[in-house]
C-alpha cells in the first residue's frame, strides 16, 4: 500500500509543480494542513511540548484575565445573554482559571454562551475535558455568531498566523517566497517589485533590504471581529508578543522542543510564529468603530489587576507553594521574561473602561 506523502514532501511537490510559494502559502501549510500540520498533529504546549504559554505558568494569569471580563461584563449592564468567545484557547486552561473566577459574578454563568475558535483535534479533545461543565460550542465561522453582546480573549493566537514578508530592493519591494535550490528548501525573492506606493507610509523611508511583516490573516480575523463587537457591543482582549507601532524588521521564529529552530527545516514538527503589529490591528479596530486601549506590557496589565496581591493570597492560603507562586509571578511580569516582550491590546465598545489599562 502506497504511504501517503509527509508535509515536507507535499511541500516540494507543489513548489516543483507550481514554482516557489509565498511566505503566507507555506506557514499556513506547516501550521494548519488538514491532516499534517502543526496545529493538526499533536498538543505542542507545555514542558513536553515546544513552548509553554501564560496560562501553563500559573492559575493567576487567567483568574485575573476573568476579573477582567467579569467587570467589563457589569460595566455592560451585566447583559442576561451574551457570547464569551476564546481564539486558539490550547488547552482551555486560561478558560477554566477565567470562568472559574468568573461564575462566582451573579448572572454571569447563566448568560453564557461560552464559544470556542480553534483547529487542532487533540486541543479541542482537552479543551472540551476541562470546560464541559460550561456546554462549549466550537466555531469556524465568525458570521455565525449571535446577536448577544461579546466578549473575546486570544491568548498567543495571532502570533500563530501566516505572515507575507517583502523585502525592500531599489526597484521597489519584492516578495520572499519560498523555493527549493538543489531539493532543498531556501527562501529567494518574487522578481516582480510592489511598487513602493503599495506600503504603508510607516516603512515608506525604509532602507533597501529591510524586511517588512504584513498579517493578512490576523488583519482579517481583527476586521470580522471587530465589525461584529462593534454592532453587538463588547470587547476584544489579545495578549501576544508584538510591537506598538507599524514597523520594519524581521520576526518570524521557528521554535522545536523549547530550542530556536530552522523555519524550513522539518515544516510540521516546527512552531512557526512572528511577533504581531498591534499598530495594525489598532487601525483596523478603530476604523470599525471600537475604542483602542493604549497598548500596554503584560506586566503592567497583571499588576494593574493585582496579581502582587494574588500571589501573596494564594502563598498564604498555602504556604508550601510560596515559592512556586513567586516564580510564577516573576516569570509572567519579570521585564527579563514576559513582562514586557508580551504585551496586552485592548478593543472596546465606545464608553467602556477596561480594566489593567490605567494611564
Ligand atoms: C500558541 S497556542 C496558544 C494556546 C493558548 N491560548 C495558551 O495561551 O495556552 C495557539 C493556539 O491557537 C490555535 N490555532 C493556531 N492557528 C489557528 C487557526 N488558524 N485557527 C484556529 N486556531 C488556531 C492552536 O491550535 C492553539 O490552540
Amino acid at each position: 500500500m502506497n504511504e501517503s506523502p509527509s508535509l515536507p514532501e507535499l511541500i516540494d511537490m507543489q513548489i516543483r509543480t507550481n514554482g516557489p510559494m509565498s511566505l503566507a502559502t507555506y506557514m499556513g501549510l506547516c501550521l494548519t494542513h488538514p491532516s499534517k500540520g502543526y496545529y493538526r498533529t499533536s498538543d505542542p504546549l507545555g514542558t513536553k511540548g515546544d513552548f509553554v504559554t501564560a496560562p501553563e505558568i500559573s492559575q493567576m494569569f487567567g483568574e485575573l484575565v476573568g476579573f477582567f471580563f467579569v467587570n467589563l461584563w457589569q460595566q455592560m449592564g451585566s447583559p442576561k445573554a451574551f457570547t464569551l468567545l476564546e481564539l486558539g484557547p490550547g488547552r482551555g486552561t486560561l478558560m477554566a482559571d477565567m470562568l472559574r473566577v468568573a461564575c462566582r459574578a451573579e448572572g454571569f454563568r447563566d448568560g453564557l454562551d461560552l464559544r470556542l475558535f480553534e483547529t487542532n483535534p487533540a486541543l479541542i479533545a482537552e479543551q472540551n475535558a476541562r470546560l464541559e461543565p460550561y456546554e462549549p460550542k466550537w466555531i469556524s465561522d465568525f458570521d455565525k455568531l449571535s446577536a448577544e453582546p461579546l466578549l473575546i480573549v486570544a491568548n498567543e493566537f495571532f502570533d500563530a498566523l501566516p505572515v507575507r514578508q517583502f523585502v525592500r530592493a531599489e526597484d521597489g519591494w519584492h516578495e520572499r517566497m519560498v523555493g527549493l535550490d538543489d531539493n532543498k528548501r531556501v527562501f529567494g525573492l518574487s522578481p516582480t517589485p510592489i511598487p513602493m506606493s503599495a506600503m504603508p507610509e510607516a516603512v515608506a523611508d525604509a532602507p533597501v533590504g529591510a524586511v517588512f511583516e504584513v498579517g493578512i490573516a490576523s488583519g482579517e480575523v481583527m476586521s470580522r471581529l471587530s465589525k461584529a463587537v462593534a454592532v453587538k457591543g463588547g470587547a476584544i482582549l489579545a495578549i501576544d508578543y508584538g510591537y506598538e507601532q507599524t514597523q520594519t524588521g524581521e520576526t518570524l521564529q521557528g521554535v522545536r522542543r523549547h530550542q530556536f529552530a530552522d523555519v524550513l527545516e522539518a515544516p510540521g514538527e516546527t512552531d512557526l510564529s512572528t511577533h504581531v503589529d498591534f499598530g495594525a490591528l489598532s487601525t483596523v479596530a478603530a476604523n470599525a468603530g471600537l475604542m483602542v486601549q493604549p497598548l500596554t506590557t503584560q506586566a503592567a496589565f497583571l499588576q494593574h489587576l493585582g496579581i502582587n496581591e494574588r500571589a501573596k493570597a494564594l502563598a498564604v492560603a498555602n504556604p508550601g507553594s510560596a515559592s512556586d507562586v513567586e516564580q510564577a509571578r516573576d516569570r509572567l511580569v519579570s521585564p527579563q521574561q514576559m513582562g514586557t516582550l508580551f504585551k496586552a491590546f485592548c478593543a472596546a465598545s465606545p464608553g467602556l473602561v477596561p480594566p489593567g489599562f490605567a494611564p
